[in-house]
């Protein structure tokens, strides 16, 4: 629809093709042309377009949202990753739930294999429950204890190396001293040793927390 009117310079072709003159606001100016320097002849094409037609389809909005969901969720699972690693290590985790033991070089201990280089009454490191350095005690009867003792000294947090001349694991940091079982038997450290059972599971040991009273003290464990 075309349409075209004279008018006086006081009035402006922009707004002669604005709302303010009565017209839609939508239309566009698409010719002015100046008359005798005091008259305008303005051409407006009236390309008004109906309010639904600017809105996207069902079909494209449902793209967007698509897209939209899509851009959000790849960065979240790719944070959410690392944090599930954390608390679900893979390979890390026996059937239990508990930790498969590390050596020193950071594989899984083996009994078998660690028995065959460990003797009667060796207390060596491994890796742990959240990492701690945690000994894995032979027996006499050339079997593995079923707990491990956590290295980590009670009193400021020094590791505890043990000593087999003295029969106990002695601190060299203030000189605290436990029993071969990590019970304290001289501060300042004020607490024992904490547990963690060591269990068997499919030929590789695994530490599980230990929540029950512990067996030196027949007191609650502290660390649980
Ligand atoms: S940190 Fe072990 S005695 Fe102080």
């Amino acid at each position: 629809m075309a349409s075209s009117t004279a008018l006086s310079p006081a009035i402006t072709p922009s707004q002669l093709c604005s709302g303010k003159n009565g017209m839609n606001s939508t239309s566009h100016v698409a010719l002015a042309k100046c008359v005798n320097n005091k008259r305008m002849k303005v051409s407006c094409m009236a390309t008004s377009v109906p309010a639904d037609d600017r809105v996207p389809d069902m079909g494209k909005r449902q793209l967007m949202n698509l897209l939209l969901l899509g851009a959000i969720s790849l960065p979240s699972g790719g944070m959410l990753l690392p944090y599930t690693y954390f608390f679900v290590p893979p390979g890390g985790r026996g059937a239990g739930g508990g930790t498969v033991a590390k050596d020193a070089l950071g594989n899984d201990v083996i009994a078998e294999v660690w028995l065959q280089n460990h003797g009667p009454g060796d207390r060596t490191l491994t890796q742990g429950l959240k990492g701690d350095p945690t000994y894995l005690v032979v027996e006499n009867d050339r079997t593995l204890a079923t707990y491990g003792i956590n290295a980590v000294c009670t009193h400021l947090g020094c590791v505890v190396p043990w000593n087999a001349a003295e029969n106990k694991f002695i601190c060299p940091c203030h000189g605290s001293q436990y029993n071969n079982q990590g019970r304290v038997v001289r501060g300042p450290a004020p607490l024992s040793l904490a547990l963690a059972h060591a269990d068997i599971d499919d030929g590789k040991v695994v530490f599980v927390p230990w929540v029950e009273t512990d067996f030196r003290t027949g007191e609650n464990p502290w660390w649980a």
